[in-house]
């Protein structure tokens, strides 16, 4: 933006992200959030965090907390009466200390870049499946493409964790709306029907994970649930509902986040052949390429904060119960920390800095994983399939929180 520009009212700016045409390309309207400065003042109790610094540093504030139960009663009044927030405000992402602590350590070893280094195996033979299944799929579909939401990059993240949660594949398919419907949850809603989908889909999830939860105690096996409910009961300070929310959080966020970053991988890497071409024989080049993936199209643009007690912020006096908003994929573009920040570059130096995977205390219990399953599918997939070529512009679902594809149709050449 040039200085003879007017300046966007940042409030104009922001209605025309949450528009559906805004989240197609939200990229151009985090500039002009920032061209107001890295944290912008949008109403009297609701501050964005815009710049990479002010992410980086509001993800470790102390006195900036998570949504949980007492910060809703602040920001979202009713919410008591939406069984998706309720659910959601009982698993560790969205609660503080001392709950997020007890919670956290109760799961981190199982996700541990140690632990996850052992389920190499597996997620090779699954991501295997995987590209085979697409194969059959678009055998069978119409000429025009096949859409890889549907037969690839959901498939692959919920049958990595079916195997770990011991969830059988005829029960995975079913899954995918219910999650699909939870994670609109997350998104500003302007009137609180709208949490009605969510909450209805957080029902069923609920329901299933308590029966999960029920026959892995009266049959254990080797899988993860099995452990979680035989450590549960052997005297842990879990409740049974902590575990049930908990073991949701990781479905929901262990399954549509990783299929997004599948989806823009694949769509990036087909889209520029000689991408696709260092993924086939180059494992570190895959891994330096998706780290500029998370931070060029991240499957999470926005996380919340509300402050705790009155504070001073970069300057700024933000007072208790105002939200701060965190566009962390306005802060992975913010060139006062990324050179060119609208270039895709997989050589980039630095960019494993992305803020995508959150930072401090709520750091994701996952990135071990969701990293390790896109390293693998990707070689495999663009091997068994050097042509495949995206079809037409696909586009993005009505959501900013977790902002991914909604089809991505294909054909495989
Ligand atoms: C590309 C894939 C993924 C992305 C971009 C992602 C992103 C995130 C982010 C941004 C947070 C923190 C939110 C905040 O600070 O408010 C988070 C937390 C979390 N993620 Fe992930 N995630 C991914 C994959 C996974 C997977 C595969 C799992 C399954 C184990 C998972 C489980 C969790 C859990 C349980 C938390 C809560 C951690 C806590 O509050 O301490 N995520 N994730």
């Amino acid at each position: 933006m040039t200085e003879t520009q007017a300046l966007t009212e940042p409030l104009d700016t922001m209605i025309r992200l949450l528009s559906f045409e805004g989240k197609q390309n939200p990229y151009p309207l985090y500039e002009e959030l920032r061209a107001h400065g890295g944290l912008v003042r949008l109403g009297d109790k609701h501050w964005l965090a815009v710049g990479y610094e002010e992410c980086a540093r509001a993800l470790r504030a102390p006195g900036l907390l998570q949504t949980d139960a007492a910060m809703q009663d602040l920001r979202m009044p009713g919410w008591r009466e939406h069984s998706s927030w309720q659910w959601l405000t009982k698993n560790m992402l969205f609660s503080n200390e001392p709950d997020h602590d007890r919670m956290r350590r109760f799961f981190s070893s199982a996700f541990s870049a140690h632990s996850v280094s052992a389920f190499g195996p597996m997620v090779e033979r699954l991501a295997d499946e995987a590209v085979a299944h697409l194969e059959k799929a678009a055998a069978e579909g119409a000429p025009e493409g096949v859409d890889l939401v549907e037969e690839l990059t959901y498939r692959l993240p919920i049958a990595v964790l079916g195997e770990l949660l011991s969830i059988p594949p005829e029960d995975q398919p079913g899954m995918h709306p219910l999650i699909k419907a939870i994670t609109t949850s997350m998104d500003p809603v302007g009137d609180l029907s709208q949490l009605n989908p969510g909450d209805a889909a957080m029902d069923k999830l609920a329901e299933y994970v308590a029966d999960l939860v029920d026959r892995r105690r009266a049959a254990p096996g080797t899988d993860l649930t099995s452990a979680f409910v035989k450590a549960r009961d052997a005297g842990s300070d879990l409740t049974e509902e902590d575990l049930v929310a908990n073991l949701m959080a990781v479905i929901v966020a262990g399954s549509e986040a990783p299929q997004d970053l599948l989806g823009n991988s694949i769509r990036i890497a087909a889209q520029h052949p000689e991408y696709a071409e260092r993924i086939r024989e180059d494992a570190e080049f895959t891994a330096r390429f998706l780290e500029e993936v998370l931070r060029f199209d991240p499957p999470v643009h926005a996380l919340n904060r509300v402050a705790g007690e009155d504070q001073e912020f970069f300057g700024e006096t933000v007072t208790r119960g105002s939200a701060v908003t965190l566009l962390i994929a306005s802060g992975n573009r913010d060139p006062r920390r990324f050179t060119e920040p609208d270039r895709f570059d997989p050589d980039r130096p630095g960019n494993q800095k992305q803020l995508t995977f959150s930072a401090g205390a709520h750091y994701c219990l996952g990135a071990a994983l969701a990293r390790m399953t896109a390293e693998t599918l990707l070689p495999k997939l663009f091997r068994r399939f050097p042509d495949l070529a995206v079809v037409g512009t696909p586009g993005f679902r009505d959501q900013i929180v977790q902002r991914g594809h909604d089809r991505l149709p294909v054909t495989l050449g």
